[in-house]
């Protein structure tokens, strides 16, 4: 089969992935329902948050999904990602939303936000842990005193091989879009693995790429939240609802609130 990139040359790093995949990332993200989560972060941020501001920031906000559903619900929006494509689709999507390209382990922010989210296992982006514990730092840095810091991620013990896969057809073409985790057991990488392929008349396209994502446990990150300031809780990755975490699912979703100052 003739391997001919899509829509260009196969990229090094995460800001080329989602560049290269920016004009796709809606289609591979067909069956995300963002409706849910967006419900879920304002339930949470109801449920945890003991600050009265609006203030909302979602990091690693690819093309915006988020920023218009919590825009829609009153927040005053700010999106972050380290990819200028992404951030293009952000502002089309959520004309009203405030944007930094950046690094996830880099943005510098003071006591502005209320809300911190990031979705779709994206702090596993903030590669290797040091990165991680940074981004942790920054994010605390950035949330006023009573704000929630909320996010999804998978424990380094429960990554299957299990591949997604998404199909969608798009005028006249055809999109296959598989992706899925590979991790040996012991390091604290994990490689993310994505294909595309397009067929139409004219033939067939394949684009594939694979990149380094942070591998960690639940009680790692736990350990990271609470050096960085946070108080925790710990919920099932379920959008539907909020439910305490059993102890034993490895798709969780962690809150961090920042206390006010001189609070417990
Ligand atoms: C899987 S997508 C998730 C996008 C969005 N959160 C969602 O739920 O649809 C990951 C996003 O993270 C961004 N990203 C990857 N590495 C990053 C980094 N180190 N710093 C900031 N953004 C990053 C990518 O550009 C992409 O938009």
């Amino acid at each position: 089969m003739e391997s001919t990139p899509a829509p260009s040359a196969p990229a090094a790093t995460a800001g080329n992935l989602y560049a290269d995949l920016s004009a796709y990332y809606d289609g591979f993200c067909n069956e995300v329902n963002y409706a849910e989560q967006g419900d879920f972060v304002a339930r949470a941020f109801a449920c945890l948050a003991e600050t009265s501001g609006r203030d909302y920031l979602d990091l690693a906000c690819g093309t915006g999904q988020l920023l218009g559903l919590m825009h829609n619900k009153g927040f005053v929006v700010t999106g972050l990602d380290n990819s200028r494509q992404m951030l293009d689709a952000s502002a089309l999507r959520c004309p009203s939303a405030a944007l930094m390209l950046c690094d996830l382990a880099t943005f510098d922010v003071d006591a502005r936000f209320d809300l911190v989210s990031c979705f779709l296992y994206s702090i596993h982006y903030s590669h290797p842990v040091s990165a991680l514990t940074e981004t942790l730092r920054r994010t605390f840095r950035a949330l006023k005193p009573g704000g929630v810091f909320i996010f999804d991620m998978v424990d380094k013990g429960g990554i299957g091989e299990r591949d997604v896969i998404t199909r969608l057809e798009q005028g006249d073409a055809r999109f296959t879009f598989c992706s899925g985790w590979r991790y040996d057991g012991s390091s604290e990488s994990m490689e993310l693995q994505v294909a595309i392929r397009r067929e139409d008349d004219a033939g067939v396209q394949d684009w594939k790429d694979h990149h380094p994502m942070t591998a960690i446990s639940i009680e790692q990150v736990r350990t990271l939240m609470r050096e960085a300031g946070f108080s925790i809780t710990i919920l099932e990755r379920d959008f539907a609802r909020l439910k305490e975490w059993d102890g034993k699912s490895h798709n969780v979703i962690m809150a961090g609130m920042k206390p006010h100052a001189g609070a417990e």
